[in-house]
């Protein structure tokens, strides 16, 4: 039952696990201010919302991404839909040819194991990113579903005690992290100079009062502990939020929009066969306006 609505429009708590369904909405459409303050209130209080059978252009995601804020630009060309600097296609498929990728390409690869593990999209940023779009475009039969988990829930499910422990600490995000975990070659020193490490606190606050934990495959360690003893702690929250009221689990239709919190809710993309189907999804990730807050 919604429990959410404007003229036509109806926010829906998922039963099980996490976020919202919205209905009602054309978002190829400009929104209304009273549409947008439905969809807004919505995510301000689901932190993921999910909205099927969609039809956008490249134009149109952007669009309706840009009423959220900001958004970042991918510079690499290769890695842009249509040429739009802020739309970031998330595939195994080239560009350009439009063949499916060699999987032993070292810059696919990396992105593929990357976005296999719980991440948070541009973690390594100085300034974490609001909120992620994906948008489904090339869906394989079968596999490529992605998890969603929201680490507020992780939070919440911690002991006292622990919870104190963990607010005084600072995570280390580097983008290199999943190519050094995996034997990877490093990036030329030219590039890993535009995407330094960041710093940010383990434990922050979202505009919803609610505690989330800020880790995820880019976190490369933590102040004062060894590499393993960080590895360890943060796979052990890791696992606490992947419990089944901390996640929802989207199984992708052409036309799906998924639009998650970037800072409390981390995702992960389920294998399929990237040898002999295709995938592609178009991301816009609305920019971050300041540094996490710590908490405690
Ligand atoms: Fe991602």
């Amino acid at each position: 039952m919604a429990d959410l609505t404007s003229p036509g429009i109806s926010v829906s708590r998922r039963e099980d696990g996490i976020g919202a369904e919205v209905s009602g909405v054309n978002l190829s459409l400009p929104l209304s201010s009273e549409a947008f303050a439905a969809i807004n209130e919505g995510f301000e209080r689901y932190r993921l919302l999910v909205f099927c059978k969609q039809d956008l252009s490249v134009k149109q995601q952007v669009e309706f991404s840009e009423r959220f804020g900001r958004l970042e630009k991918f510079p690499d060309p290769k890695d842009q839909a249509e040429g739009y600097e802020t739309v970031l296609r998330v595939s195994n498929i080239e560009r350009e040819s439009g063949n499916i990728k060699p999987v032993d390409d070292p810059g696919h690869k990396s992105f593929t194991l990357g976005t296999s593990s719980w991440h948070i999209d541009s973690s390594f940023r100085t300034l974490p990113s609001r909120a992620s779009m994906l948008y489904g475009k090339e869906i394989p039969a079968a596999g490529g579903d992605t998890m969603f988990a929201d680490t507020t829930r992780a939070y919440d499910a911690l002991p006292e005690n622990q919870r104190a422990e963990l607010h005084g600490m600072t995570v280390i995000h580097d983008f290199e992290e999943t190519r050094r975990r995996h034997n990877l070659p490093p990036r030329s020193a030219e590039v890993q100079a535009a995407t330094p490490s960041a710093r940010h606190p383990l434990v922050t606050e979202r505009e919803n009062g609610r505690r989330a934990l800020f880790i995820g495959s880019h976190a490369a360690g933590i102040d004062g502990l060894t590499y393993d003893e960080a590895r360890a702690l943060i796979d052990e929250l890791e696992a606490l939020a992947n419990a089944p009221d901390c996640t929802y689990r989207h199984k992708w239709h052409s036309g799906d929009l998924v639009m998650f919190d970037n800072i409390c809710v981390m995702h992960q993309a389920l294998p399929y066969d990237l040898v002999n189907t295709r995938r592609l999804l178009h991301r816009t990730t609305v920019a971050g306006e300041k540094p996490l807050a710590r908490v405690g």
